[in-house]
């Protein structure tokens, strides 16, 4: 095999699913592995050297799945009282804003430069490290803290129109 064909093969490798980014909740393994996915997309989109508009959607595609994606685990560590869910969303801000400007420089057609290194980062830190933590504080046992939604009231219940 050809180095550049083992290097292409590694890129690849680096973004699939292993079962060691598991995380140990099985829902959030699924919607990380549909981020994979996406990341896998938008790699393929630049190694094939595909145009402009298939960078553009394929970027704005994650951007999309990530905002449900953090905000599903937003309200995951509000539901545990997670103590460090301040600077955790900090980074969920942090990674969207970053990728609103990849989605504006794909739309000006400036290909941006680091766009794979910056989903390799997301998979390496957020996902491999931050959200672990998260995990292993839910997975402890720790109880749920946030209260019931409110019932409605229904004893005041207004007279029917007459
Ligand atoms: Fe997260």
């Amino acid at each position: 095999m050809q180095n550049a064909d083992m290097a292409d093969q590694n890129s690849a490798l680096a973004m699939c699913w292993r079962d060691e980014y598991s995380i140990g909740i099985t829902e959030i393994d699924d919607q990380h592995k549909e981020l994979i996915k996406r990341f896998a997309a938008v790699e393929e989109v630049i190694t094939t050297q595909q145009g402009w508009s298939e960078l553009h959607f394929a970027i704005l595609g994650i951007l999309r799945y990530a905002e449900f994606h953090f905000q599903f685990e937003e309200a995951l560590m509000r539901l545990y009282g997670f103590p460090q869910i301040g600077s955790h969303i900090q980074e969920h801000r942090r990674i969207l804003q970053a990728a609103e400007i990849f989605i504006d420089e794909s739309l000006r057609k400036v290909a941006p430069a680091d766009v794979a290194q910056f989903y390799q980062n997301w998979l390496a830190t957020h996902i491999q490290k931050d959200d672990r933590l998260y995990a292993e504080f839910i997975l402890a046992g720790n109880p749920i803290v946030t209260p019931p939604c409110p019932r409605l009231d229904t004893s005041s219940a207004k007279a029917p129109l007459v």
